[in-house]
């Protein structure tokens, strides 16, 4: 791979979940179970592709001590994780302004906490993200349902011309998916955003800066590939029957951040095998047999 210019990500975990009541009244909707795993290991497992190990988890004030309880100082998986605290759902672009202190200088990818991506070559299109020293790099999926997501509009030559977050009449069917990754330049645009008529900062209005600098690349994700949603009871409800679909079938885990940790070589064999100790039989055995090649 060529060299990355992402070292650091932020996973934004917080929001009140409230279409997600009476689940989410005492529990962080993104610790709930996506089948056999919190669902934040699914983001997780996403930055740790992307070679990312520096990583800040934002949630509410009521929250981020489960987050830490869950990941602690991600040493075990050989990263850096850091916590910070959103006041308030705000905006997702407070995220920059929350972690400015641990962006400093550097490039900075941000996930939602509840986005689950899954599908093959997905490492090869972060890199092509990742090896991007400046400009902004978004996601797109293809939806039926494009009034519920940010969408862009592209022209004849896959270039970005146009932004707009929940359009009532989309000029596209392409969603912007909830993984962008900035240069440093994201901290002052997004402290320049002003709230839209629902009262929040919108990324859209980020990403937008970026498309009229020029310096907005957008990577799609084909139709092989699931960005699976978990805004409903319903959509969660088939995000677990799709996670346990694919890992019966074939055997293996999805987002299992163990197995990245050591695929990646941030953990050794030896670290894996006691990170495997504590943990259900079938679990245990799946890490446990990486390591037999
Ligand atoms: O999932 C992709 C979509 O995410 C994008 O297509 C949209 O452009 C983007 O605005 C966002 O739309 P949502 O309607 O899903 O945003 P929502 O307000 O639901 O927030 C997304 C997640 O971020 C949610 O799990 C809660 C969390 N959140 C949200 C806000 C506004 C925070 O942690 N802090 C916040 O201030």
């Amino acid at each position: 791979m060529s060299e990355s210019h992402y070292r650091k990500g932020i996973i934004l975990a917080g929001g009140a979940g409230s279409r997600l009541y009476p689940l989410t009244v005492s529990v962080s909707k993104q610790l709930l179970p996506v089948y056999d795993k919190p669902m934040i290991y699914y983001p997780l497992s996403t930055l740790m592709l992307a070679g990312i190990r520096q990583i800040l988890v934002v949630s509410s004030p009521e929250h981020v001590a489960g987050y830490e309880r869950l990941l602690g100082d991600g040493g075990r998986l050989g990263l850096q994780i850091q916590y910070a605290v959103q006041p308030r759902p705000d905006g997702l672009p407070q995220a920059f302004d929350i972690g400015r202190e641990f962006i400093a200088e550097d490039n900075v990818a941000l996930i939602l906490g509840d986005n689950i991506f899954f599908g093959q070559s997905f490492q090869m299109t972060l890199e092509a993200a990742a090896v991007r020293p400046e400009g902004a790099t978004i996601f797109t999926y293809r939806v039926r349902n494009p009034q519920r997501y940010g969408v862009v509009e592209m022209d004849a030559d896959e270039k970005p011309v146009a932004l707009a977050e929940k359009p009532s009449s989309p000029r596209s069917n392409l969603a912007v998916t909830g993984l962008y990754f900035f240069d440093n330049e994201v901290v002052d645009i997004a402290a320049q955003v002003t709230p839209s008529a629902r009262g929040e900062t919108e990324i859209i209005d980020v990403i937008a800066a970026y498309l009229e600098r020029g310096r907005l690349f957008v990577e799609g994700l084909g139709r092989g590939f699931a960005w699976l949603d978990t805004g409903t009871h319903d959509s969660l409800l088939q995000g677990s029957n799709f996670i346990a679909a694919i890992e019966k079938r074939q055997g293996l885990k999805i987002a299992c951040v163990e197995e990245v940790a050591y695929l990646k070589g941030f953990i050794s064999g030896d670290e894996l095998r006691a990170l495997a100790e504590p943990l259900d039989e079938e679990y245990r055995h799946y890490l446990l047999s990486l390591l037999d090649g």
